[in-house]
């Protein structure tokens, strides 16, 4: 008896945090292919199902027809190196393109801090770009927009602010801490990039993924404090010494962009799951809802 063919992927940013979670859901729902990344295979693979090549797509490869052919592109590397391998991506032969983005291209457009505007605005751009490659080599594309990622154990967020705990005890939140927060799990991301595959109502379409649970950035750290067992010691900073001291700073210095980050704190970065939910069936867990396994990275067996 003959194996049943397997479907075929390329993986965009294989040491990412949503990588090795997308190379597990695609392996196990009977697809193979291709990862990409700059560095070289880690050990263990990340999936038997995908053979990793060492590549910087700032280059240009030829892209040989064995990986793309019928294959879905899934890209989870910084949106604006994607578009300009698209042409070549379609003419071997790529049936969809599903790339992620990130709803910083709302929250960061009006930021007080001209490199988020940029970031924001090279997000933009790169949006319309994918969208124009794939409009004119008519493949079907979508944009997923995650907020806050974590569960990989490798994120600047989340993990960040625990080892901050871990290390010193404490965190420093600037009054009031009330900014929305929704830290969204690289493993339902990976889910909800996975069901793109299973719906017309993905194609050609944009979905902002926030997390299963809003929370204050005050409650966000809380919880991290909890988990760390230290007893909940925020030290509340005011916002005006905080102003005060970004605006005596030199722009682009580390503590201006500490300040710029501080004063975030206090900022509704929140995104309505409404649509996701209705089309992609997009169901994400609540925020450290097995929180030992999310911090730790490992993936659920
Ligand atoms: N982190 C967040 O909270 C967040 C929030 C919203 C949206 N997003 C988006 O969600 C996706 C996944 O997030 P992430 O934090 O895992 O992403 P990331 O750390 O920004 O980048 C993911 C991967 O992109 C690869 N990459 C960067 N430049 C590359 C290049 N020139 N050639 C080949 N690979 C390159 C990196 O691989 P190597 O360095 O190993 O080569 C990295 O592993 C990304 O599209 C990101 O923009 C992230």
């Amino acid at each position: 008896m003959t194996a049943a063919p397997r479907h075929r992927a390329l993986i965009l940013g294989a040491a990412g945090q949503v990588a090795p979670f997308l190379a597990a859901r695609l392996a196990a729902s009977g697809y193979e292919g291709v990862t990409v990344s700059r560095r070289p295979p880690p050990e263990p693979p990340l999936s038997p199902a995908f053979v990793w090549h060492t590549f910087d797509l700032t280059g240009d490869l030829p892209w040989p027809g064995a990986w793309v052919d019928g294959a879905c592109l899934f890209s989870s590397v910084p949106l604006w190196l994607v578009p300009r391998h698209i042409g070549i991506l379609a003419s071997q032969g790529l049936r969809q393109v599903v790339a992620f983005s990130s709803t910083s291209v709302y929250t960061k457009a009006h930021s007080r801090s001209a490199k988020d505007r940029q970031v924001a605005e090279r997000l933009r751009q790169a949006e319309a770009d994918l969208v124009s490659a794939c409009d004119a080599s008519g493949l079907p594309y979508t944009i997923l927009r995650p907020t806050l990622i974590y569960g990989s154990g490798r994120d600047g967020n989340v993990s960040a602010i625990l080892r901050f705990i871990k290390r010193f005890g404490f965190f420093p939140i600037v009054r009031p801490g009330t900014g929305l927060r929704q830290p969204v799990h690289a493993d339902d991301l990976a889910d909800a990039a996975v069901a793109c595959l299973a719906t017309d109502k993905a194609h050609g379409r944009g979905f902002n993924l926030p997390g299963g649970e809003t929370l204050t950035y005050r409650q966000m750290v809380e919880r991290l404090c909890t988990f760390a067992r230290c007893r909940s010691r925020i030290v509340d900073v005011p916002s005006g010494l905080v102003t005060l001291l970004s605006a005596m700073t030199p722009p682009g210095s580390r503590l201006r962009k500490l300040c710029t980050l501080m004063l975030r704190m206090n900022e509704d970065l929140a995104f309505d799951v409404t649509l996701a939910a209705r089309d992609l069936q997009y169901r994400p867990r609540r925020f450290l809802a097995d929180a030992s396994q999310d911090m730790s990275g490992r993936m659920a067996p």
